[in-house]
């Protein structure tokens, strides 16, 4: 057993202490003062009583209240002078209190009208709340009450799952109540490194069917928050293998090896596997895949514009010169042919990576501006010379702005 997991139930208390930062465990503190001065019970749930009990970094505290929170949370945004960013027909709240955000939600049951619909939401107790959720190492709280502070609640044995490194959810309906568990399952398995429990993995490959009547938007909405992880390509990779992939969309695969190599994409790296997820489609689905995931504008240029490198395949494959490469590549997005170079062989590769690492950054000096002044007419022969310009330095005709100028003359001359 970790140290930390041994720690008695009154333990928790220096528990939390020990692991929250100061001002942030002051905050909890007065949230707890007020809470406990106003009769409410207010409960430390999910995400951050894990990471603490793993000793992790956590994100943001999520509260939970029993009973009404409007009003609670009204009256600490006045009491702590915060400021509340969201409020929900759920009873969630988010608020920004000395610049953290925590989030509060009513003890709730849920009821699915069907399998996969948005729950119908009941108040309940803690004890109903934490048996909702998804796993049961997300089914832990701490009381912030004074009668029983620092208590852990934990009534799907989620201590002995973290113990264990197991991810398990609590019934056999878990992902057909909300499919979108799948994606969490693969996520903090390889997140953490956990594996799943056997009985959960059934239950998953038992749901799979279920995710082709689950909405775009709250598919791509996990794969979001895997592309921001650390672990993304472990996580989308463990989706593959269960089959998760492609339930969500026939095909649809993620090259491991290659994958790891999205590192290396610093900042565009969530958009550098989007467009490795689309290169293992056939050109044609594009749109139905965009459509499935109702992916935005940008995502939706990624995925298009990998499957636009697939299809200049045998265009790349002939002779060309830079400004013919530079024409054929100039509109698509730097990382979908980047993503393309790792994908194609040579000489395809290379002129894909020509073109990344010279020919866009190659342009010229002068402007349609400099043109009219050195007596170009107005209208489109300003634009022709300018193409004309950038044709002839990609090609290696002309090098400086005096051979630009030179050239421009020379055209004029000659019209
Ligand atoms: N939850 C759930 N089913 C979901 C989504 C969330 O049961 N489909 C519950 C889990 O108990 C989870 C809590 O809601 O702990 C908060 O969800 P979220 O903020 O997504 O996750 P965190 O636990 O905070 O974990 P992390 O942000 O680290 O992924």
């Amino acid at each position: 057993m970790t140290e930390n997991l041994m720690y008695k139930m009154d333990g928790f208390a220096s528990l939390l202490k020990e692991r929250i930062p100061s001002s942030q465990y002051e905050l909890l503190d007065s949230i707890s003062s007020i809470a406990n001065s106003n009769g409410v019970a207010l409960y430390l749930v999910g995400g951050m009583v894990r990471d603490i009990l793993l000793s992790i970094p956590y994100t943001d505290p999520d509260l939970c209240i029993e009973g009404e929170s409007t009003d609670f949370v009204e009256l600490l945004s006045q009491e702590l002078t915060g400021n509340v960013i969201a409020q929900s027909d759920f009873g969630t709240a988010k608020i920004e209190l000395n610049g953290t955000i925590v989030d509060f939600a009513i003890a709730r049951k849920e009821k699915y009208q069907y399998k996969g619909a948005l729950p119908e939401v009941e108040k309940g107790t803690i004890i109903e709340d934490l048996s909702r959720r998804d796993f049961s190492i997300n089914s832990m709280a701490v009381s912030m009450n004074l009668r029983n502070y620092g208590e852990l609640i934990d009534p799907n044995n989620g201590r002995l799952d973290l113990e264990n490194r197991v991810i398990r959810a609590l019934h056999p309906d878990s992902f057909l109540d909300d499919p979108t568990r799948l994606l969490r399952a693969a996520r903090y398995a390889a997140r953490l490194g956990f594996t799943l429990d056997i009985e959960t993995k059934e239950w998953m490959t038992n749901s799979l069917n279920i995710l082709k009547d689950i909405s775009g938007d709250r598919i791509r909405h996990e794969i979001e928050h895997i592309l921001g992880e650390n672990q993304a390509v472990n996580i989308l990779s463990l989706a593959e293998q269960l089959g998760i992939l492609d339930s969500i969309y026939p095909s649809l695969r993620i090259p491991f090896e290659l994958g790891k190599s999205a590192a290396e994409f610093g900042d565009h790296r969530d958009i550098a596997l989007l467009s490795m997820l689309a290169y293992s489609l056939p050109p044609s689905h594009s749109k139905s895949f965009i459509r499935r995931l109702n992916l935005g504008r940008h995502w939706a240029k990624i995925v298009t514009d990998s499957h636009r490198v697939l299809g200049l395949i045998r265009e790349l494959s002939s002779d060309l010169s830079s400004s013919e490469i530079h024409a054929l590549l100039s509109d698509l997005h730097d990382t979908a042919i980047c993503v393309g170079s790792l994908y194609t062989e040579p000489p395809v590769s290379d002129r894909l990576k020509l073109y990344i690492e010279k020919l866009r950054d190659i342009k010229i000096s002068l402007d349609g501006q400099d043109l009219l002044n050195m007596g170009v007419p107005q209208g489109a022969l300003v634009g022709t010379i300018l193409n004309e310009l950038l044709v002839a330095k990609l090609d290696g005709y002309i090098i400086t702005e005096a051979d630009e100028r030179e050239t421009v003359y020379r055209i004029l001359k000659d019209s």
